[in-house]
């Protein structure tokens, strides 16, 4: 069965609705940020909605069902690392008895990787589609919508993990190529025209 395309508006937003934290918790529950309570989730992609650009989807009920974070590749790292910096005290605290959660709160996300002008300039950092709406091109359209905001011929990329294979899918179908893997970590590029 076919489904239906759903019906959304995509806004840029600065400051992050309770409905985007929680889609972020639950869809990226691995992520460090998401085993502390729902404060920090919001204090860090806070940080993006004011130095990067954070984009939401809304259906025709205003509820907001998908988001994408991005922008200058270099941007996204100094915003994560001023998040970090403000609060390094209260995460190594917190993480004391966790070495793991310790390793990956400090860790750089994604893993250094060789320079590459070409590509390493703009950056998809996070996207997410809430499961009652996924497969109906949501992800499809918040793409879209931060390609507007890129400067035309350049070119940005997207890490997943080795075992997202919907998400490589998804990026394969949005004209993405695959062009480097780094422990497991798989990198994805698009050219824009
Ligand atoms: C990846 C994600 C953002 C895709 O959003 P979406 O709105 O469901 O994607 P779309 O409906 O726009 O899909 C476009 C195409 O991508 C492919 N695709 C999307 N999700 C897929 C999946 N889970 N498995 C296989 N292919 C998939 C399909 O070819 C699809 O085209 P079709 O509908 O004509 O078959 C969403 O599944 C998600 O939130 N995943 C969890 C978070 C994540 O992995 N983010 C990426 C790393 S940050």
């Amino acid at each position: 069965m076919v489904k239906q395309r759903a019906d959304v508006s995509i806004v840029r937003i600065h400051d992050v609705p309770d409905a985007i934290v929680e889609l972020f918790r639950n869809t990226f529950s691995r992520h460090p940020v998401s085993r502390f309570d729902s404060s920090l989730a919001r204090a860090f992609l806070g940080t993006f909605a004011r130095h990067a650009t954070f984009l939401v989807a809304r259906d025709a009920s205003l509820n907001e069902v998908g988001f994408l974070i991005g922008g200058l590749a270099s941007v996204l790292d100094s915003s994560r690392a001023q998040f970090i910096r403000k609060r390094f005290l209260w995460m190594a605290a917190a993480s004391l008895h966790d070495a793991r959660l310790m390793r990956s709160l400090f860790a750089r996300v994604p893993p250094k990787h060789p320079p590459d002008t070409k590509h390493s300039c703009y950056q998809v950092r996070f996207i997410a589609v809430a499961p009652n709406v996924s497969g109906r091109g949501v992800g499809t359209r918040l793409l879209q919508a931060f390609e507007q905001t890129l400067p035309p011929g350049s070119s940005y990329h997207a890490w997943t993990l080795a075992g997202e294979h919907g998400a490589q899918d998804f990026y394969r179908a949005n004209g993405f190529e695959r062009d480097l893997a780094i422990g497991d970590h798989i990198r994805f590029c698009k050219q824009i025209s």
